[in-house]
């Protein structure tokens, strides 16, 4: 069952060129199982049409106060009672303004100071207006009061201008929402995973890379997400869609994941290095194609940073969870690294069979820990992965309660 399967969300849309996204965000919201009621304010009805909404939401359009027909079917009260959530988008600088200081003049302003549901807002405005100080300070003030606010996204305006107040697109409202009723043990966790490969640059055109597809650690991320984290993914290069609900840094080498880990530690809760890192990269990277010249050619290469060493051996290190790839001798050289790095955990799979670790839909893992282990039999990327997030939230709440 999704987030949202059942939630009643009543979005408003007010007067700005954003609301042509507005449709779509009913048929995202609805595709989660949410009932969705439109209230549109007269502005709105002039960059789309209620019948549009109608449609799509499968409910009629509310956007007068005094609708004697309206009333009858389910009154402006009856609509507050109604909503889980309130989502305004696209919200203008006019509305933030209406509802930072209390009007109510019209449907959609009167409904949001009578309802007790969570009230969002997704601002859409040109750029300078979102950053004059007046909007600033409306904001501040929504905030003040517990209205949560979505965006607005940087890039092309319609207006021609490129800087902040693009409403944020139906999907991430859709995530959003989700985020506001998400429930499960690592809500208010923040989570951060390396995955895929890093590549060391020999020349401008070759490089040192592995064959990891950044599979798995995209499953945890997806696992850690449902499990109500939020989550960050740094990942080197892959060519996999981002999950639902996960913020992506992309890198390209060791150094780069590095500097990456590092500035998202200090809010990091639980770190999992799921990348398959280059252990090492060319001492020199020329900055012209290396020509063929003799029979045999010898490249000198030095260690990358070890980054989940790195972070593991921090002074307050995250609850930090390595990952093993061997094709021998597993459990030696897993406990091994368990200690060598100082981890609370080590996943180690079994590489060089067909089908599954590197590159493949499937895994099987044997995770490590101090007193004791486990084996996940072998199953699909995401599936193992959902195990292993359970195992790892056990294993986190243990050590925190031990250590409160
Ligand atoms: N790792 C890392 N930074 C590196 C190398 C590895 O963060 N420069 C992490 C990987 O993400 C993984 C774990 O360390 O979680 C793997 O440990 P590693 O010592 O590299 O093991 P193997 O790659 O299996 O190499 P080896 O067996 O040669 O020690």
């Amino acid at each position: 069952m999704n987030t949202l399967t059942n939630k009643k969300v009543l979005l408003g849309i007010t007067g700005s060129i954003a609301a042509y996204k507005s449709a779509d965000l009913v048929r995202r919201l609805r595709e989660q199982g949410a009932e969705v009621r439109v209230v549109m304010t007269a502005a709105a009805t002039e960059f789309i049409t209620p019948l549009t909404l109608q449609a799509l939401s499968g409910q009629r359009v509310h956007s007068l106060i005094l609708d004697a027909e309206a009333e009858a079917a389910m009154g402006h009260i009856e609509l507050a009672r109604w909503a889980e959530v309130v989502l305004v988008a696209p919200a203008t600088a006019d509305f933030l303004a209406k509802l930072a200081y209390g009007h109510a003049n019209d449907l959609l302003s009167t409904l949001c100071i009578t309802t007790t549901a969570p009230i969002t807002v997704a601002p859409a405005m040109n750029q300078q207006m979102w950053q004059a100080p007046v909007t600033q300070e409306n904001c501040q003030r929504l905030q003040e009061r517990g209205i949560k606010i979505f965006g607005p996204a940087m890039g092309s305006q319609a207006c021609g201008e490129i800087g902040a107040g693009r409403m944020l697109e139906p999907l991430e409202l859709v995530q959003c929402l989700e985020g506001l009723f998400k429930k499960g043990s690592l809500v208010n966790h923040q989570i951060l995973i390396t995955a895929g490969p890093t590549r060391e640059d020999i020349d401008p055109v070759r490089f040192i890379t592995n064959r990891s597809s950044g599979r798995m650690g995209y499953a945890i991320a997806s696992a850690a997400y449902a499990a109500g984290a939020q989550v960050t993914l740094v990942n080197g290069p892959v060519s996999l869609s981002p999950p639902l609900g996960v913020q992506i840094s992309p890198v390209y080498n060791a150094q780069e994941m590095l500097e990456a880990v590092m500035t998202h530690i200090p809010t990091t809760d639980i770190f999992i290095a799921a990348a398959a890192v280059a252990d090492y990269r060319p001492v020199q990277q020329a900055t012209q194609k290396l020509k063929k010249k003799e029979a045999v050619m010898q490249l000198t290469l030095e260690r990358t940073p070890d980054i989940l060493a790195t972070v593991a051996n921090l002074p307050n290190p995250p609850f930090t969870v390595g990952f093993a790839a061997e094709t021998n001798n597993l459990i030696d050289y897993a406990r091994s690294k368990l200690q060598r790095k100082k981890l609370d955990m080590i996943a180690a799979n079994q590489v060089g069979i067909e089908g599954v670790g590197f590159d493949s839909e499937e895994n099987a893992l044997h995770v490590f820990w101090t007193e004791g282990s486990v084996e996940l039999s072998r199953c699909s990327k995401k599936e193992i992965a959902n195990k292993l997030v359970d195992l790892i939230i056990q294993r986190y709440q243990l050590k925190k309660r031990l250590s409160s």
